[in-house]
């Protein structure tokens, strides 16, 4: 037998102490040590693990499944996968409550269900007439009577495991994480220890069965699953599904993935019967866009492989403040401030009395640098009160000294624009000479700010 120990853990971060501590060392979290049993010593279980260990293998002698991702026929959550559900991987998928991560996942079950796969729905939140009530209303056909899902309503992680060996599902759903318990912990449910512990479980049963497992998390409220990101390590890919809930978009990012491309998006919209997949989301980004008003130009932004192309809005008016405001949404606030004071001292525009308001449509977030000349266009426009041409579109990195920089995949962010009818585009003038004549739009090389500027107004 281990040995039994108590350690305390904080709810926080997971940080370890051997004794209860008011505030923690690592996050700086005010009395979140919780006690929690822990087993020391690991040699108990050698055998077994050496059962599992195999010996060395010669790397070409290792055989690979080429064709061995189950497609879900869900094309945007196959994408952010990075091509299909791979078995014995364990995908984690996070959000904020009611968002429609349950949903999403019904969705994604039913389809690979409907393909023959065995397929056991894991609810610790709902009882499984809940979860029927849920599958007919997204249900896109009546006859489901051949599908291969089942459903199971439990909390106790032992006891779930006990169920799989008479039922052999090839993919398992556990909804959610942070509600389901393992009897090795008397801690809560929910609990850092016990959330970790259970993915710890569930991880060996993926990568010894071949089973492929879904988890869902909420995102507690400082933004990270089950307090911290203590799953993210764990997991072989995480998916976070975002949006706000007063718009019925909602957009699935994958923030690691080993089995394919990160920052990858799939975009959904939230319909009376469940989720539905949204094919042209620069189209949408762009809808209900204002007619010639000053600052608002269009930004493109790769999101994995896929270029968006993003209205980006700014507001600039005087301020009453002896420290003006520069409040963004959707962009790093740190690189608004750095932008602009580039276009204060390299472009000569003035803005040390003015507020600064920086917004991306759509609740989007964006990070990549190429939206430098969208900041820098747009402010520069509400500024000066002059409309950005509704026709054009810009993207590149701004440096410090003013200077435009080329940006990648320059020629898949073009061809986006193309066809979304943007005939002008302001990119840097080293990209121009790479593209001239390669596709049919407009562009405008800048080699700086001053030239952007002077290009635009
Ligand atoms: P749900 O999947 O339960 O969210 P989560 O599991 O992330 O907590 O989704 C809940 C929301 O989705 C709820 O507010 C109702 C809405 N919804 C629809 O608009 N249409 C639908 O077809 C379904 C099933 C849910
Ligand atoms: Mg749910």
């Amino acid at each position: 037998m281990a040995k039994q120990k108590t350690i305390f853990v904080c709810q926080s971060c997971g940080y370890k102490a051997p004794k209860w501590l008011g505030r923690c060392p690592d996050c700086s979290v005010w009395n979140s040590f919780v006690e929690e049993l822990t087993e020391i010593g690991h040699h108990q279980d050698r055998e077994r693990r050496q059962d599992l260990l195999g010996r060395p293998q010669r790397i070409d002698t290792v055989n690979i499944d080429k064709e061995a991702r189950h497609k879900t026929g869900l094309n945007e959550f196959d994408r952010t996968l990075g091509g299909g559900v791979v078995p014995g991987s364990i995908v984690l998928i996070g959000g904020d409550p009611g968002i429609g991560k349950s949903t999403l996942i019904l969705q994604v079950v039913q389809r690979l269900a409907q393909q023959g796969l065995k397929t056991l729905y894991i609810s610790s939140e709902e009882s499984v007439q809940q979860i029927k009530m849920r599958a007919q209303r997204i249900s896109t056909d009546s006859s489901d009577d051949s599908s291969e899902l089942y459903l199971l309503s439990g909390t106790c992680l032992e006891d779930v495991i006990d169920r799989l060996d008479e039922l052999a599902p090839q993919i398992i759903v556990i909804d959610s994480i942070q509600t389901i318990f393992t009897e090795s912990l008397s801690s809560a449910p929910g609990s850092i220890g016990q959330v970790r512990e259970v993915t710890t479980k569930l991880m060996n049963l993926a990568k010894t069965s071949g089973r492929a497992i879904f988890l869902i998390g909420h995102v507690t409220k400082d933004g990270a699953i089950a307090g911290p990101k203590v799953l993210e390590h764990l997991v072989d890919t995480v998916l976070y599904f975002e949006g706000d809930g007063s718009h019925i978009y909602r957009i699935l990012r994958s923030v690691k993935n080993r089995y394919g491309p990160t920052n990858e998006i799939g975009v959904f919209e939230m319909m009376d019967n469940g989720l539905e997949e949204v094919r042209n989301p620069s189209e949408i980004f762009l809808e209900e866009r204002s007619k010639d008003v000053s600052g608002s130009v269009v930004i493109s932004c790769m999101e994995g492989s896929r270029p968006l192309l993003i209205e980006m809005q700014a507001l600039v008016c005087s301020s009453s403040l002896a420290i003006p405001r520069r409040t963004t949404i959707g962009v790093d606030p740190n690189r608004v401030s750095l932008l602009v004071a580039v276009l204060s001292k390299r472009g000569g525009v003035n803005l040390s009395n003015k507020d600064i308001f920086i917004n991306v449509a759509r609740g989007i977030k964006v990070e990549e640098p190429a939206i430098d000349l969208g900041i820098i266009s747009t402010t520069a426009s509400s500024f000066l009160n002059k409309p950005i041409p509704r026709n054009t579109v810009t993207f590149g990195e701004v440096g410090l000294s003013g200077e435009v920089r080329g940006v990648s995949q320059t020629e898949l962010r073009l061809k986006e624009a193309v066809k979304l009818g943007f005939s002008r585009c302001l990119v840097s003038k080293k990209s121009v000479k790479t593209l001239k004549g390669k596709i049919d739009i407009e562009l405008i090389g800048v080699s700086s700010v001053i030239e952007l500027l002077e290009a635009l107004f």
